[in-house]
């Protein structure tokens, strides 16, 4: 006979005695131990301060100690970037895709899309040991900026430019985006942005990536799963607003005027704030001259929006009391080297992948499922009536 289910057959439900602490958006919860990244004393991958990382290294040297927990010797930097290059080039399906996907499909959006198709021909898709995460880490940031650049020329109708082995990550991305050599000066810009956006410890994405893998799941799944965290205009999406601002503001002599209607109607200024930093984001500071080296290097129009950026930095620091995060140097700089906007959270992204994969192997190395506490704020407890009862 059947068993009947009766509310007395059903186990009583107590599933703490503990009060539930709770803070909206998780502020000020330490959810996990790393010894990846820390905030506390200003930013650092490893130990090192992040300022002298952008000026004393590459984003090639950044990424090996991101991924590896060491700065690379001449030798181990060399193999680590001859096995990134072999890897720079995609399954031609996933290329396929992008002449698949509707026009109107973002960039992010076929970046997130290779990704997870990526994961179908990666041999060691399903393995989770930290080698072969390793592998398939360095598979990811090969295979990234070769998604992004192919993506965006396939949208333009444009062939899709070989990648160049002997290029660093940032060279090479330019190099197969544009099809033409990369000036030097830009090459350094690009790759001190990349240094500064590689890791920041347990971000949205970031833990998106850990809440993913903890479940024993994989990589690319995580890595899939960031991405759609981090195009969050509160998140990496910031940088794609920030010319926006800057040109809504006008120019230097209409920016503090904007600037105060739009506090005063309430307005998110796009690359101003932090959960975090409340004082400034040292990252805006470092990339803030280099970011205007350029625009003075390309001439008047862009050195008015980085007057205009002065202006608008002036008044949300004296009325609203915030700084400008990292998105707002970095949305002008990438203007400033005449590349098309949505790419902006794409670069972030393939800077990212450095820090996601040294979380996703971290948090594998001593997992605990990551599951917190909802607390429940819905009706009472209440007993079903049968359908026809219900009016
Ligand atoms: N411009 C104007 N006001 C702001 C801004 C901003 N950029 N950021 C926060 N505020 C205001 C909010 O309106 C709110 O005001 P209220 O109390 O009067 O309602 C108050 O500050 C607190 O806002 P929260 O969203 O609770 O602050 P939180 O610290 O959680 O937000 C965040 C951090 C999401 C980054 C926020 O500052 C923001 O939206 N900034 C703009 C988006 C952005 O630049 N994101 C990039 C983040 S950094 C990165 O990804 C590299």
């Amino acid at each position: 006979m059947e068993k009947m289910i009766t509310c007395s057959s059903l186990p009583m439900t107590a599933p703490t005695a503990t009060p539930l602490a709770y803070s909206p958006g998780l502020e000020g919860v330490v959810a996990g131990e790393t010894s990846i990244s820390t905030v506390e004393d200003g930013l650092r991958y490893r130990g090192y301060p992040v300022g002298e990382l952008a000026e004393r290294a590459t984003f090639d040297e950044v990424a090996y100690l991101l991924l590896y927990g060491e700065l690379p010797t001449v030798g181990e930097l060399a193999e680590f970037q001859a096995r990134v290059a072999m890897a720079r080039r995609l399954p031609e399906p996933v290329r396929q895709l992008f002449h698949a996907l509707p026009k109107w499909s973002s960039p992010l959006d076929a970046l997130r899309t290779a990704v997870s198709a990526l994961a179908h021909f990666d041999q060691d898709m399903a393995d989770n040991s930290t080698e072969a995460n390793l592998r398939k880490s360095e598979r990811l940031l090969a295979q990234m900026p070769v998604a992004i650049a192919d993506h965006y020329r396939i949208s333009k109708g444009l062939q899709p430019v070989m990648a160049r082995q002997e290029l660093s990550h940032a060279a090479n991305f330019l190099y197969m985006l544009r099809g033409t050599e990369p000036p030097a000066e830009e090459v350094r810009a690009l790759d001190i942005s990349l240094t500064l956006y590689a890791e920041h410890e347990f971000n949205a994405s970031t833990f998106t990536a850990r809440v993913i893998v903890s479940t024993m799941s994989d990589l690319h799944s995580a890595v899939t799963g960031a991405l759609g965290a981090l195009k969050g205009p509160l998140h990496g999406g910031a940088n794609e607003k920030v010319m926006d601002v800057v040109r809504s503001a006008g120019g230097p002599s209409t920016a503090e005027a904007w600037t105060l209607d739009a506090l005063a109607r309430k307005e998110r200024i796009m690359g101003f704030g932090h959960r975090v930093y409340k004082t400034g984001d040292v990252r805006a500071g470092i990339l803030k001259p280099i970011a205007r080296k350029l625009a003075e290097a390309g001439g008047s129009e862009l050195v008015q929006w980085e007057d205009t950026a002065d202006i608008i930095e002036t008044v949300m620091a004296g009325k609203k009391g915030m700084y400008p995060n990292l998105d707002w140097p970095a949305g002008r700089l990438y203007h400033a080297m005449n590349l098309e906007t949505p790419v902006y959270t794409p670069m972030f992204a393939m800077s990212r992948i450095a820090g996601w994969s040294a979380h996703v192997i971290e948090q594998l190395a001593s997992n605990r499922l990551i599951r917190p506490r909802g607390l429940y704020i819905g009706p009472a407890g209440r007993s079903v009536k049968p359908i026809a009862e219900r009016g």
